[in-house]
């Protein structure tokens, strides 16, 4: 990487994804640091931190450092960040980059001022903050700047944001607080209520991503799990299947399934007819739910298309971004350093 490379970067409530534009996508890790409560210091980042889910002893602290979009502890967010910015580069040393950072559609003035000492603290030279669903549809490669609607359904962990674009600015936006990690919840309390068995974070993850489906779901698709038995308290296997746990994840895709419905029928009539030629683009690992497009195209009649890289297209448009900064307008701005104070 050359010292002036520009990056982009999605500091997600689940995933950190960078970009730069000479090696593409450079860091994909989970958002979250652990610390040592005596020693008041980070002991692991990303990968190795998310791995301690639900094992930490009393001194260990594990933090995530995103809650619904928002910098949770502004202190070991921007230390981590300056980690992640130095494994990314590959241990070289970046020369003051301008760094285009992704923020929710519906962040405040100050979230997004956080957002931004965040990013100059890590040792960003210029800062510039691209709203999740604009940058999702220019990492789609949409075309955002022509006089032709897009919509964008980005779906992450911690929110959905929503979003219609045309002619470089979002013209309709939402966000809701339900996403990916209100589905393993939800998730979490279907099997304690039908199995009477706990399982942690990690195990109800896997079953989302393994066996949950909104199209169909049988009592036939199966999967094994361990967890502790609500009862007794002791260890327990049992296998649950497909439709035990349909009913919870339905009612949570359904929720954005409605928050998608609201923001077309604020639509003007111009750009519905767009979208209903364009389809509604999907981002965010939320996306990838099995049957969630499908439910989308049967509910709202227009057909919804899945991003080929969920999880980097918000990074990777906020990289773009700054290329088109001339062009881009409401979703897009720069940060001036005299905010960093
Ligand atoms: N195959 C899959 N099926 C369903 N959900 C999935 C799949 N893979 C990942 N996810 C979910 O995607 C979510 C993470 O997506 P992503 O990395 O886009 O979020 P994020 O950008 O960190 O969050 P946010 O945009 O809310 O700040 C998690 O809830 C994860 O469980
Ligand atoms: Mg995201």
């Amino acid at each position: 990487m050359s010292a002036f490379d520009d990056i982009g970067i999605d500091f997600g409530t689940s995933n950190t994804v960078i970009v730069t534009e000479q090696k593409g996508i450079v860091l994909n890790e989970p958002s979250f640091a652990a610390l040592d409560n005596e020693k008041g210091r980070i002991i692991a980042v990303g990968k190795r931190a998310y791995s301690m889910t639900g094992k930490t002893p009393k001194r260990l602290t594990l933090l995530k450092l995103m809650c619904r979009g928002r910098i949770s502890d502004l202190e070991t967010a921007r230390a981590t960040l300056k980690v992640f910015l130095q494994k990314a580069v590959g241990g070289r040393h970046i020369i003051n980059p301008r760094v285009s950072i992704c923020v929710p559609a519906s962040a405040t003035d100050v979230e997004k001022k956080s957002m931004a000492d965040t990013a100059f603290c890590a040792g960003a030279r210029k800062v510039f903050l691209v709203e999740h669903p604009l940058a999702a549809l220019i990492g789609f490669g949409a075309g955002v700047i022509s006089p032709e609607g897009k919509m964008v359904v980005d779906i992450g962990g911690g929110t959905t944001d929503i979003a219609v674009v045309s002619l470089g600015g979002t013209v309709i936006k939402k966000s809701v607080k339900c996403a990916g990690n209100d589905i393993t919840e939800s998730i979490i309390k279907a099997i304690a209520s039908k199995y009477k068995l706990l399982v942690g974070e990690l195990t109800a993850e896997r079953i989302k991503i393994e066996l949950a489906s909104l199209s169909e779901p049988g009592d036939e698709i199966k999967e094994e799990i361990k967890g502790k038995d609500l009862i007794s308290g002791m260890p327990r296997r049992v296998i649950i299947t497909q439709n035990s746990i349909y009913k919870a994840v339905c009612e949570k895709a359904v929720e954005i399934v409605l928050a998608v419905r609201e923001v077309l029928e604020k639509t003007p009539p111009e750009l519905i007819s767009d979208i209903h030629t364009n389809g509604i683009f999907l981002s965010g690992g939320g996306s990838l739910l099995k049957g969630l497009d499908r439910l989308i195209e049967k509910s709202l009649g227009v057909k919804a298309v899945i991003s080929s890289n969920p999880f980097e297209c918000t990074a990777e448009g906020a990289l773009k971004a700054v290329k088109m900064s001339d062009m881009l307008k409401d979703g897009f701005e720069q940060v001036s350093s005299q905010r960093r104070g």
